[in-house]
């Protein structure tokens, strides 16, 4: 569990920042009941990422895709902010956050209350025809998976639909990565909460704050191979230590 000192250390910085961003990953929703993804027990245990969650596999075989999405729809449905969410709103309604970048695609920082969200691997709630573009709602498209219908189709023209989260392979959202890097040359302080930080674009982000100047604290279970970027390392629960710090 992270130290007194490094807490104080850390509270310090935050009361001195007035233009903190955070950038999150899986780790931040756990303590909501969502698997993460590298950990002991996380998703790409139980689902091979080349088989299921490839632009490509998802080509050759929408059915992988959304038989996972099937199982995590279950998770993501019920699953509820915790207080490291609601640590960020608070940072926001208090002026002091400028953005919240998140790879995580389960909408609970805004559930949460935070109003300036940069997805960079896109949303679960949303879903398209890939042969018209017809737009889906999430809670129709799990309810139609749920109910067995894999891959699901468009009922205009036939084609599969597929979820608006970005699979590897597949570009983030111009608009989204633009956004995320005009935040990092503007922080102060950034905290990285819950990531491994091993997929890219996401995992340079910190090094892109911390050469524009910021500060960098870093909010995690286990180690990262980007500890070396940050100011301060923080271990242990997310949920418990924003708590602390906020
Ligand atoms: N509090 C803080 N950190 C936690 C907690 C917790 N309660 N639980 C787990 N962690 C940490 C783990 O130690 C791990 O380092 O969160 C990190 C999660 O890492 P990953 O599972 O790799 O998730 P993430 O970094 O978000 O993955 C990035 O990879 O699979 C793709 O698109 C997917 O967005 C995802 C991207």
């Amino acid at each position: 569990m992270a130290d007194d000192d490094s807490i104080d250390i850390a509270r310090d910085m935050i009361v001195r920042s007035s233009k903190i961003s955070a950038l999150t990953g899986a780790g931040i929703s756990v303590d909501s009941g969502i698997p993460d993804f590298r950990s002991e027990g996380g998703l790409w245990e139980r689902y091979d990422p080349h088989e299921y969650a490839t632009y490509d596999s998802f080509i050759r075989d929408p059915s992988k895709f959304w038989t996972m999405g099937r199982e995590l729809a279950k998770v993501l449905l019920k699953a509820k902010p915790n207080p490291a969410h609601f640590a960020l709103a608070t940072l926001e309604e208090r002026g002091k956050l400028i953005g919240v970048i998140t790879q995580n695609i389960d909408n609970l920082h805004q559930v949460a209350g935070n109003k300036r969200v940069i997805e960079l691997h896109g949303n679960y709630q949303r879903a398209f025809c890939m042969s018209c573009n017809k737009e889906f709602y999430g809670d129709e498209i799990h309810r139609r998976v749920a109910e067995g219908e894999i891959p699901p189709i468009c009922d205009s023209c036939g084609g599969v639909i597929k979820s608006r989260t970005i699979l590897f392979g597949e570009p983030l959202p111009e608009s989204a990565m633009s956004e995320a890097i005009e935040i990092c040359r503007s922080t102060d302080l950034m905290l990285v909460i819950g990531t491994s930080l091993t997929v890219y674009p996401a995992a340079y982000l910190p090094q892109l704050a911390k050469n524009s100047g910021a500060k960098v604290i870093l909010i995690n279970l286990d180690g990262t191979n980007k500890d070396g970027v940050a100011d301060v390392v923080l271990k242990g629960h997310a949920s418990k230590i924003l708590t602390r710090l906020v």
